[in-house]
């Protein structure tokens, strides 16, 4: 049968990492989804810059949205960044022209979902973003479709990799902050900006996310309370170490009398629970749901192959045909406000 054709926007750590998931692993793809996935196009904005990937018999574009407009494809991965500018022209290029899009970018769907939602609805197009919260947890179908017979309660978490690694190794080693971001920066698990993830920014938008497919809201980041990790030192971690906790940083959504409570903050865990001992770059999920009960994912939350698999799960399901047409859950037009919310829903 017909293959799937793909273009690449954005050739970093997760692009470049795509591709090379969507080549190496081709043979499996094709047998999974019952027809081949081809990547067709690429774009970056420096094509001399060795990625560590095949990109000779794939066609280049300087400029992404130029790809986006006419580049021969089914499918559109936006895997630049940034909630404006080139990522979110992409996007909308794509969607105006009929094309599916997978993103990983969580900070573009925090700010501008619900829009972006409604326009590839009405276009009857896949918006799909399973790389764009928890990395390699396949957090979103869990709660779209996994879980969609269950009134859900709280969805809260580790949803950060950057600052769970700055956390764990500040503990273990007594290193200063600065420098262990550093490190995280130097294996791609940080943003661009990396103050989005120590000011606890990144977990605010995959909250918001996480709580409009839990709720049935539209996404609305100024709902959030945010609270990072900048102002925590290594003698912080170890005080509660002494006094039986470990410092994470949670994003908690949840049911109140008074409606959706959302906020991410350094929180004193204690060394029992199942979030204190989820260490390093990975990343935990706990739902809870009334009919399911608690329900708990953890995995690597950032990084090359965990996010690459990711994006990689949501073109297998478009090419499969089995991608969810409501991309927050509900058809966009029904998601609630959030201050209209109310817990009979
Ligand atoms: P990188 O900074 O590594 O890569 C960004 C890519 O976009 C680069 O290839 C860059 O080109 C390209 N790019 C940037 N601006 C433009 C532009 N104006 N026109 C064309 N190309 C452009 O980012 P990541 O791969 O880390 O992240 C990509 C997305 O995935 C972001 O939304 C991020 O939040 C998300 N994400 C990242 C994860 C991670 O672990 N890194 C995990 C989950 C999600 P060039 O290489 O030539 O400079
Ligand atoms: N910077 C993000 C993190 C990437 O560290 O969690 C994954 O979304």
């Amino acid at each position: 049968s017909d293959p799937l054709k793909v273009a690449v926007a954005g050739l970093g750590t997760v692009g470049a990492a795509t591709v090379r998931l969507l080549q190496e692993q081709a043979d499996l793809i094709a047998l999974r989804c019952g027809r081949p996935v081809v990547v067709t196009a690429v774009s970056a904005r420096s094509r001399d810059k060795d990625r560590g990937v095949d990109l000779s018999a794939l066609t280049w574009y300087d400029d992404p949205v130029v790809m986006a407009r006419d580049a021969d494809a089914d499918v559109v991965c936006e895997l630049i960044g940034g909630s404006e500018g080139a990522a979110k022209e992409v996007v909308e290029t794509a969607i105006a022209r009929g094309c599916h899009v997978v993103t990983a970018n969580k900070a573009l769907l925090s700010n501008h979902g619900p829009a972006l939602a409604a326009a590839a609805e009405a276009k009857g197009v896949v918006l799909a973003y399973e790389a764009a919260v928890a990395g390699g947890i396949p957090v979103i179908k869990t709660l779209r479709e996994g879980l969609a017979g269950n009134h859900i309660k709280s969805v809260c978490g580790i949803l950060n990799g950057t600052c769970n690694y700055i956390l764990t190794v500040m503990r273990a080693t007594g290193r200063d902050f600065a420098d262990v971001l550093a490190d995280a920066q130097a294996l791609g698990y940080a943003e661009a900006d990396p103050t989005f993830d120590v000011e606890g920014i990144d977990a605010a938008h995959k909250l918001s996310i996480l709580a409009s497919l839990a709720f049935g809201t539209k996404v609305d980041l100024s709902k959030v309370h945010i609270e990072g990790i900048r102002h925590i030192s290594a003698v912080d971690i170890q005080f509660a170490e002494e006094l039986g906790y470990r410092i994470k940083l949670l994003g908690i959504a949840r049911q109140t009398d008074h409606g959706i409570e959302q906020r991410v903050h350094p929180c004193m865990v204690p060394v029992t629970a199942p979030v204190a001992t989820v260490d390093d770059v990975f990343n935990a999920v706990v739902i809870e749901g009334d009919f399911v009960g608690r329900s708990v994912a953890v995995g690597r939350g950032a990084g090359a192959g965990p996010t690459a698999s990711a994006v990689a799960a949501d073109v297998l399901d478009i090419a499969a045909g089995r991608a969810s047409a409501f991309t927050f859950g509900v058809p966009a037009g029904q998601l609630a406000e959030l201050s209209d919310w109310s817990m009979e829903q």
